[in-house]
């Protein structure tokens, strides 16, 4: 809630983007740094957050529905005019091109002015009065507390707010951790917020999760944990909790999102949106088609086809605009997809198109992968890369049962053209995932849809409108007549 200087330890960003020696090495760039919180000091911040809130009689809580929107507006205001910093952070610090990462920024302003115009609506609502039964009731949304919320890597400032600022608006005093890839965006923020909301309302803990976030919620004082990352860290920390029935969890989680092409489907169509479905940023969306079911009849074509577009992207630096792959964040990830990679092709799988999978550093060439099958790593495990493994089926029943027999349960794409099979089939899975896409890729937006999962991908829902009920609660005002 203040800006505080930090003598302890720092740790140092490498940005993914290396320099190319005269020898052919990759040199790492480190881009700055960011403070290791402790423990005592991010309960420290803990501890302003819980006075700022003061059992919800503190000076934010208690604020009309207008004043906190007149902040959240001032804000704005700060971090727009910061625009040109914070998109160039998230291209040094997670790789993001300089046209998605000016469309993260532009895309979380819009969701900021989207979220005050539905609370507006909420709140007119609200104002109405319910007369049943000789009682008149007034219905209210009231916040909930001190909310944690951590953003995932790949939308670390768009991802971030759709939690943070939601749930300012609602009247919630809030911790923030920016995540491990794509923390030094927030460093622009952090003066636009002492400056836009009362003193211990937001706080940014910078430091390691796994050294600072378990104490946070072992405190117990925490209310809401909003988090967007992966099912395994939400379990652990939401276990910490002493008081399980006193937190609420928002949570986007893992995802093995499947796209199924049926025998009559539109292959132009198809590939066009499979290409942007499982290669967008890489492939590493939650939201990104992770396995291709294609009938047995057409799958030979389809993987030809999609293997010709994908010779066509071009790896190299975020900021060249006729790049589409670019470096991975994660130090790991190319390792580990190169396992994949072996793995399947141990198991009888062939990398269809030209050097795919191929690597510099963290540049990793996107390789098509068929037939995968199970048994292979690909075939159950998020790759969360650019790597598009394709299986192929002789009944759509196969590609049903998979989805069935999954942990996960985000979205689902069908491409087909017999609107009567489609409809069949849309039928079956609206009770398996949370969304179905007809002849278009899976994806979060627009921002005003309801987004969550089923099963291990989610829990509660954001969007623009649900996610203000998600940080909040309903109240009743009732007056006998
Ligand atoms: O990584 C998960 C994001 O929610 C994906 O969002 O579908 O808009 O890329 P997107």
């Amino acid at each position: 809630g203040e800006l505080r200087q930090w003598a302890g330890p720092t740790q140092e960003v490498l940005s993914p983007i290396q320099l190319r020696q005269p020898d052919g090495s990759l040199l790492p760039i480190v881009i700055g740094s960011y403070p290791l919180l402790d423990e005592a000091e991010s309960l420290r911040a803990l501890e302003a957050a819980v006075r700022a809130y003061d059992h919800g009689r503190g000076e934010w809580p208690t604020r009309s529905v207008g004043e906190r929107i007149a902040a959240v507006e001032h804000f704005t205001r700060l971090i727009v005019a910061r625009k040109k910093e914070i998109v160039q952070l998230l291209l040094w610090e997670i790789g993001k091109s300089a046209a998605d990462s000016e469309k993260e920024f532009d895309r979380t302003i819009d969701y900021i002015r989207n979220t005050i115009d539905a609370l507006k609506e909420m709140d007119r609502d609200s104002s109405r009065f319910i007369i049943e039964e000789g009682i008149i009731g007034q219905i209210r949304r009231s916040p909930l507390g001190v909310v944690l919320c951590m953003g995932p890597f790949n939308y670390p400032l768009n991802e971030t707010f759709c939690m943070l600022i939601p749930a300012l608006i609602m009247g919630n005093a809030v911790l923030f951790k920016p995540p491990k890839h794509g923390t030094l965006l927030h460093y622009p923020l952090l003066q636009a917020f002492t400056e836009a909301f009362p003193k211990g309302v937001v706080n940014t803990v910078y430091g390691r999760g796994n050294t600072i976030v378990p104490a946070l919620m072992a405190s117990g004082k925490i209310n809401v944990l909003g988090l967007i990352g992966s099912s395994r860290v939400a379990d652990s920390l939401k276990k910490l909790h002493p008081k399980s029935n006193r937190l609420r969890a928002i949570l986007g989680l893992d995802a093995k999102n499947v796209a199924i092409v049926l025998p009559d489907a539109d292959l132009e169509v198809a590939v066009k949106e499979s290409l942007l479905g499982a290669l967008s940023f890489n492939g590493q969306r939650c939201t990104a088609l992770k396995l291709f079911f294609v009938h047995e009849a057409i799958a030979e074509e389809f993987v030809q086809q999609l293997g010709a577009e994908i010779n066509q992207l071009r790896p190299g630096m975020p900021w060249d605009e006729q790049v589409n792959i670019t470096p991975l964040p994660e130090p790991q990830k190319p390792g580990y997809l190169a396992e994949c990679l072996a793995d399947a092709q141990a198991q009888g799988a062939r990398i269809v198109n030209e050097g795919g999978g191929t690597a510099a550093g963290p540049l990793v060439y996107p390789a098509l992968v068929y037939p995968v099958r199970a048994g292979m790593k690909l075939w159950r495990e998020e790759q969360f890369g650019p790597v598009v493994p394709v299986a192929s089926f002789a009944h759509v029943d196969e590609a049903i049962q998979y989805i069935i027999d999954s942990d996960h349960g985000q979205q689902v794409s069908i491409f087909g053209r017999d609107s009567c099979e489609v409809a069949h089939l849309v039928d079956q899975l609206v009770n398996q995932v949370s969304r179905v896409n007809i002849n278009a890729q899976c994806q979060r937006g627009p921002d005003t849809f309801p987004f969550t999962g089923r099963k291990d991908s989610a829990e509660g829902t954001l969007s623009v409108h649900d996610a203000l009920r998600s940080f909040s609660i309903r109240t009743v005002v009732a007056t006998k007549q």
